[in-house]
């Protein structure tokens, strides 16, 4: 008799692990309908077994021991949700060892162990499925793997932390600072009690990491990817954004071109006629540009119980289908370090809103824009608003293209410069050159 019965274990009962156990008891008879399989939920593994999480759990599911999961030989599929890189890396290769497949959430674990456990997987012919690591329930690497696949990725820009998202998004909205939209975030639960991970872009970055590798057949390389969080962004550049047609996004930016691969992470002023400058709130999106697609954008959750598990369910479904057809996971082709080149942040061309702190006297802007011409940077407006005698009022430009490496220079010796009276912060700003 044909097989159509699939064994799934969960090792980690959190919130992606309440959704991702739902959907698989809820929607059974919809996934059967659908594949012809049985998707059986056979073990969930978590230290704390008691805590009510608004599901009715079959008897005989919930143990304490994740080796309860690893070792049973009726699991087909291990789906590790506990997040974090120790212990979930060592049951995630235990699993693997044991011949089983694995589906994870875990960005930072992929992003940083990424090349180790596809390794290890290919070499005991079992596959690996992190849907829900990047954009939780968008299903972009679906996309990169088999809608785009015909095409060569030319760009992406994403907005992948609905943290950062959110908090930009109430200083703008509010006209609140950093700090009080923070609190905000984390007393909606949306931040993490310790929230350096997504204000710091670090969850950004390994996510980009992820796409990185799927639309360039490159390695995870998360130690390449140019991060900077969204800390230093004031109310004030907010409303300076605003007047000059602009929203300020924490933006995941991958471009190729001339065979070298940009991946960097950092706050971008994006023009209001972007559709991804109305993405607001912990909403993701993804913006991805193929040479034979054109422009295509991704909208969704990317966090929460019930948009994870919807995509760590479609793995099991991806997988489970292969299974019962006996089917191999697709080759994995993995260039060599030869055959790409990241290139250096310091040489990254991008266009920029500086806003100097300087003092409102005779002769102050022509010596920064004689520092700014120096190193090749050419202005494309300035604005200064208020007047304090004596005192430092923001003075606001944007540049043209302009160098990275030129700027950071350019900046140095301007903020040496007596008449400025605190470090210039800046932006990097996407759109066409007017
Ligand atoms: N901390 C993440 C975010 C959750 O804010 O988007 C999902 O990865």
């Amino acid at each position: 008799m044909d097989r159509n019965t699939i064994s799934v274990g969960i090792i980690g009962f959190g919130t992606v692990g309440s959704g991702t156990a739902k959907i698989l008891l809820n929607n059974k008879q919809l996934l059967k309908d659908r594949t012809g399989i049985d998707f059986n939920l056979t073990k969930i593994a978590d230290l704390d077994i008691a805590r009510d999480r608004g599901i009715k759990i079959p008897d005989g599911i919930l143990t304490t021991d994740a080796s309860e999961v690893l070792n049973d030989p009726k699991i087909d599929i291990v789906i590790e949700l506990m997040g974090g890189i120790h212990p979930a890396k060592d049951f995630i290769l235990k699993a693997i060892r044991n011949k089983k497949h694995v589906i994870t959430a875990n960005k930072a674990l992929i992003a940083t162990a990424g090349n180790e456990i596809l390794s290890d997987a290919d070499a005991n012919e079992v596959c690996v499925g992190f849907e829900a690591s990047v954009a939780g329930g968008i299903p972009i690497i679906k996309v990169l793997r088999e809608g785009l696949i015909a095409n060569n990725i030319l760009a992406i820009y994403g907005i992948i932390n609905g943290t950062s998202n959110y908090i930009l998004t109430k200083m703008t909205n509010e006209k609140v600072d950093f700090s009080l939209a923070l609190k905000e975030a984390q007393r909606l639960g949306y931040a993490e009690a310790d929230p350096t991970f997504d204000i710091e872009g670090i969850d950004t970055a390994h996510k980009l990491t992820i796409l990185s590798s799927l639309s360039y057949g490159i390695p995870f390389l998360y130690n390449d990817v140019y991060k900077e969080g969204i800390t230093k962004i004031t109310a004030m550049d907010i409303e300076f954004a605003i007047e000059l047609g602009y929203k300020i996004k924490l933006l995941a930016i991958l471009k190729a071109a001339n065979s070298e691969i940009e991946m960097r992470v950092h706050p971008t002023m994006v023009p209001n006629d972007y559709l991804i400058s109305k993405v607001d709130g912990v909403f993701n999106a993804i913006y991805v540009e193929g040479d034979a697609v054109g422009s295509t954008l991704y909208y969704g959750r990317g966090a929460g119980d019930m948009p994870t598990g919807s995509a760590v369910v479609a793995d099991i479904v991806d997988i489970g289908e292969r299974i019962i057809r006996s089917q191999k996971s697709r080759v994995r082709s993995q260039k060599k370090a030869a055959e790409f080149k990241i290139r250096k942040m310091e040489d990254v061309d991008s266009k920029y809103y500086f806003r100097f702190s300087a003092l409102d006297k005779p002769g102050v802007l022509s010596k920064i824009s004689g520092i700014l011409g120096s190193y090749n940077i050419s202005i494309a407006s300035v604005i200064q608003k208020g007047r304090r005698i004596g005192g430092a009022v923001p003075l606001v430009v944007l540049t043209h293209l302009a160098k990275e490496k030129d700027v950071t220079q350019a900046i140095r010796e301007i903020d040496q410069l007596p008449v400025v009276s605190d470090k210039t912060l800046f932006i990097r700003v996407e759109g066409e050159e007017a």
